[in-house]
């Protein structure tokens, strides 16, 4: 059962009195207790998708097309900088409880309990103690468990999920995926993970889709998508994913850097990093085609599965 459909989605931003597209035509759908895994550099749109999806865009960005199916109150999101999302001046325990009596009711002591079984339920230790405490007391793993909390808190459908284990390391966010799985199979919540780490997607999606420069460029199951990629793009940012024993630094997978929004030309995006160019490349920007069934490319040269073991 599909529980949010998202068309054609078009966001643009207002920089130096220019009006800029930065989401160019974006499709996706998430069924019940499926994990839709949205992968690509910084800057491809990965966070105004959530946003636009959620109706939160920030100041200066606008909705200028796009059909989002999603049933009422169905979607709750997890932000990409969980500090920010937390009020500092309130005590865990007030915000979590508000938002469970303003979407369940019940009394004001029924919503505190309520909130120390969903704090239990993500994996906070001494939930009560815990709801007396700031935001700024908590570790970033707890600070983000009271993030999904929170999200959880309003009984949502779907939850957008944006960079949810970024921050942390390698054993907590193991546990946080953990925690969305669960919540999958228990619930039937549908999940949209949108990271920049081909390993984390690896890990908990179903179903991938790779953003370039403000469009989804390769889409379908997580098997076809990561382990037999279409799409040069793809193909690029799998290779370029950092052995677990390597050193630890920036993440800049693929030589050069996505095109700024407002350097965009009627050409294939990806052109100046692709190491192919040729007419069919230029020309057009072109839109994505149906591989198979559920494998969707937008490169006019898709690799064929056996061009690459
Ligand atoms: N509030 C804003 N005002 C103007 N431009 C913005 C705003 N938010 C994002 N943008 C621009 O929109 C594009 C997409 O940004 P977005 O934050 O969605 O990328 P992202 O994929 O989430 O990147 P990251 O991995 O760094 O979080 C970028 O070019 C960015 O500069
Ligand atoms: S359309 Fe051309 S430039 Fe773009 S990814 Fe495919 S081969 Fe590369
Ligand atoms: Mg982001």
């Amino acid at each position: 059962m599909t529980l949010l459909a998202v068309d054609e989605l078009r966001v643009t931003v207002r920089r130096r009195g220019t009006e800029l597209t930065v989401l160019d035509g974006v499709s996706f759908a998430v069924g019940a207790g499926q994990c839709l895994g949205i992968v690509g550099e910084s800057g491809c749109g990965k966070s105004l998708t959530l946003r636009a999806t959620m109706g939160l865009l920030p100041p200066g960005a606008t909705r200028t097309g796009g059909d989002i199916r999603v049933g009422r109150d169905g979607l709750a999101m997890v932000f990409q900088d969980s500090h920010a999302s937390l009020d500092p001046t309130m005590r865990v325990g007030s915000f979590l409880a508000d938002v469970v009596r303003r979407r369940r009711g019940g009394t004001r002591a029924a919503a505190r309990r309520q909130a120390a079984e969903l704090l239990a339920a993500v994996g906070v230790p001494d939930p009560e103690l815990r709801l007396r405490a700031y935001p700024h007391e908590l570790s970033g793993g707890t600070r983000q468990r009271v993030a999904i909390a929170l999200a959880l808190a309003t009984d949502p459908r779907v939850l957008l999920c944006d960079e949810p284990t970024t921050a942390l390391d390698v054993t907590l966010q193991a546990e946080i995926l953990r925690l969305l799985d669960t919540a999958r199979a228990e619930r039937g919540l549908g999940v949209v993970l949108v990271s920049h780490d081909v390993a984390v997607i690896r890990q908990v999606a179903d179903v991938v889709a790779v953003m370039y420069a403000g469009q989804i460029i390769e889409a379908g199951p997580a098997a076809e998508v990561l382990d037999r990629p279409r799409h040069p793009y793809t193909r690029a940012l799998i290779s370029a994913v950092p052995a677990l024993d390597g050193p630890v630094g920036p993440f800049r997978p693929i030589p050069g850097t996505p095109p700024d929004p407002a350097a965009y030309t009627p050409a294939c995006r990806f052109l100046p990093r692709c190491g192919h160019d040729d007419a069919a490349c230029r020309g057009q920007v072109p839109g994505v085609h149906a591989l198979d069934l559920l494998h969707r490319s937008s490169c006019v040269h898709s690799i064929r599965p056996k061009e690459h073991a």
